[in-house]
């Protein structure tokens, strides 16, 4: 459990300072960037150009989760941030094969995140295309909102389709210091926590305490 990594949400920063609030997350693995288009999502966050400043403002590597429409109009713009993992929606994406080897083409891991109602087992005719499972684990569009108690048989059922396979398996969704050892524990590699971090008093601090009660 000891190489479970934390990827602190962009969404739950205060952009008023971005770059301070980044300073505060440096030592995660990654940093979470969700982007939303207030059709696939009922919120519309930020696009590219704020992705990118926040790139400029630290040296995490970025883990892109897009909860977009017709995410491959935008994969060549994510693509240019040159991000760890670019992640699309399984609901969003009629081509999903051709989605994921395009995100590959660029060099970068592709990631399928699925809903709370999508089946794990619907992405084992894919397994070969993709490098990361992104389960949500609240439905997509907010912050702040409360974890969904399935996620952990999702995550059980993803740790055991994935098998030895090199696929990173992330939840994202009221992820907390109160859950994130049963989530790592389930199966979880990527542990996303947004407003558990950024409201936290000290998040540096927090992000150890996430460390600590990880590897007990
Ligand atoms: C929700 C986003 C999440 C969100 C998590 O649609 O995908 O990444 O920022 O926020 P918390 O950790 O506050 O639930
Ligand atoms: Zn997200």
């Amino acid at each position: 459990m000891n190489n479970t990594r934390i990827s602190p949400s962009l969404l739950a920063a205060d952009f008023t300072r971005l770059g301070q609030q980044l300073q505060l997350v440096a030592d995660a693995d990654l940093l979470h960037v969700d982007i939303m288009d207030g059709h696939f999502v009922p919120n519309i966050s930020f696009g590219p150009a704020v992705a990118a400043a926040a790139k400029a403002a630290c040296d995490l590597p970025l883990d892109i989760h897009l909860m977009i429409d017709n995410p491959d109009t935008f994969i060549d713009s994510f693509a240019a941030l040159e991000p760890e993992y670019l992640t699309i929606h399984y609901e969003a994406s009629p081509h999903l094969h051709r989605s994921l080897a395009a995100i590959r083409e660029h060099g970068l891991k592709a990631g399928v995140s699925l809903n709370p109602h999508t089946p794990v087992g619907w992405l084992e005719p894919i397994l070969d295309s993709l490098d990361l499972i992104l389960i949500m684990s609240v439905n997509p569009g907010f912050g702040g909102q409360t974890f969904i108690p399935h996620s952990y048989e999702k995550l059980r059922q993803a740790r055991q389709l994935v098998g030895e396979r090199p696929i990173a398996i992330e939840v994202d969704g009221g992820v907390s210091l109160d859950n994130a050892a049963a989530l790592a524990h389930a199966g979880a590699s990527i542990l996303v926590a947004g407003s558990a971090i950024f409201q936290a008093s000290d998040p540096q601090q927090y992000i150890a305490q996430m460390r600590k009660t990880l590897s007990a």
